[in-house]
């Protein structure tokens, strides 16, 4: 069986969270009803809450289902917007660091295009970390017209975490709403919604051995956020519509299995992470490790799963490719538009060439990975990166028909 290293981008279900799905999927019951079944119903959900509440250091009132981390983040970024410039129409300014996910940047986007909003876009560091003091710089300038700070908790690519907990207390200070994506980081970090002291906070099941489609968003009582989809008024009135009691379960379970093994399973992953980049950087001189190399304690660190390497070069497509043959399933870490590799934003706004941009390789582990498929991915990797190489230069040479 291939081995997988991908975890970033969805991890397998783990079986309890399975088996919690496939129970509550044979019971009939909307949690709205008023009989027995949608009371057997409503339970299933308000448990499911409290266990995700528990993962996430929240109230279970403060916590919102969706229908995954996409939706959480588009309800919160446009949720918090609508709020804030229905209040004030001059606070129209949304600040967000670059290298942020593509839910965050196409809304963004949309809001500038559609609904009048200017976004201020915060550079980040050669590691793709934002600074604390050039969030509190704007906000020094522009806090009477902010109407939402938003940023990654970790970077879903080359998995550096962000000083949240910083830029919130600035925030507040400037009496401005924070939203965190926190979907790469769940299931990686401690997440205490508490102690990051943000006003909404975006999660998804999927990255933690939970059902595609399911996520949540933690809204702090305090904050009112504008609903994008309107209907029966569940979830607070902040997301109508009949609610996924089987995904619901299934996420729950899947969080209180996280939540349980983190502490030791963050550890675990964090010894193989190290062993893989001093591996990969041992066989593959070339190799660029990129993001947090843990060269400042101070700093926040680096996701424990989260292996990215530039291999100049060659095409991040090629080596995924090439590593599929081999058995090993991982990605090249950026987007993919109607089928051509296009360079990652990240990259870029961590200052690669547009070129080197290109060559990214991300290697995520999850809880079924083991030490020995790290060992046998540092075997081939010298062999698939002079494959690759051949293959991108190949690739820029003139075709000849
Ligand atoms: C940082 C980050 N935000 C948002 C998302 C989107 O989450 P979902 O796939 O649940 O829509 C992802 C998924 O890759 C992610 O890594």
């Amino acid at each position: 069986m291939a081995i997988y290293l991908d975890n970033a981008a969805t991890t397998r279900m783990r079986p309890e969270a399975l088996a919690a799905f496939v129970a509550q999927a044979q019971a009939a019951g909307n949690p709205s009803s008023t009989h027995s079944a949608g009371q057997d119903a409503r339970f299933a959900v308000e448990s499911g809450r409290v266990e995700v509440a528990l993962s996430l250091g929240a109230d279970p009132a403060e916590v919102i289902f969706t229908g995954g981390g996409t939706e959480s983040i588009n309800i919160a970024i446009k949720g918090l917007y609508w709020a804030a410039v229905a209040r004030d129409r001059t606070r129209n300014v949304i600040v967000a660091p670059e290298g942020e996910h593509h839910a965050t940047l196409e809304s963004l986007e949309w809001l500038e295009q559609a609904q009048g909003a200017e976004v201020v876009w915060v550079p980040v560091d050669r590691d793709a970390r934002v600074s604390p003091e050039a969030v509190a710089a704007i906000l020094a300038e522009r806090a009477g017209e902010v109407a939402v700070v938003t940023l990654m908790l970790a970077n879903n690519e080359v998995g550096t975490v962000q000083p949240v907990a910083e830029v919130a207390a600035i925030a507040r200070e400037a009496g401005v709403p924070v939203h965190v994506d926190a979907v790469s980081a769940y299931g990686q970090l401690p997440i205490d919604f508490r102690r990051l002291g943000v006003s909404a906070l975006s999660v998804s099941a999927h990255k933690i051995g939970g059902p595609v489609g399911v996520g949540a968003l933690v809204v702090h009582r305090s904050v009112s956020i504008s609903p994008l989809v309107h209907g029966g008024g569940q979830e607070r009135r902040i997301h109508s519509g009949t609610v996924n009691t089987a995904g619901i379960a299934a996420f729950a379970a899947a969080a209180a299995a996280m939540h349980a093994e983190l502490e030791a399973e963050a550890g675990r992953l964090r010894t193989l992470r190290d062993e893989l980049i001093a591996g990969i950087s041992a066989v593959v001189p070339q190799a660029i490790v990129t993001g947090d190399r843990g060269v400042d304690p101070s700093a926040p660190g680096r996701l424990p799963g989260n292996v990215h390497v530039v291999l100049p070069g060659c095409e991040g497509d090629s080596i995924v490719f090439l590593l599929d043959r081999e058995g090993f399933l991982a990605s090249n870490g950026s987007a993919c538009t109607a089928g051509v590799a296009q360079p990652s934003h990240v990259l870029r706004a961590m200052g690669f060439s547009e070129q080197d941009s290109r060559s990214g390789l991300r290697i995520t582990l999850g809880h079924d990975t083991s030490a020995s498929d790290i060992h046998r991915l540092i075997d081939v990797l010298p062999g698939v990166y002079a494959a690759a190489l051949d293959a991108g230069m190949a690739a820029r040479e003139p075709q000849t028909f």
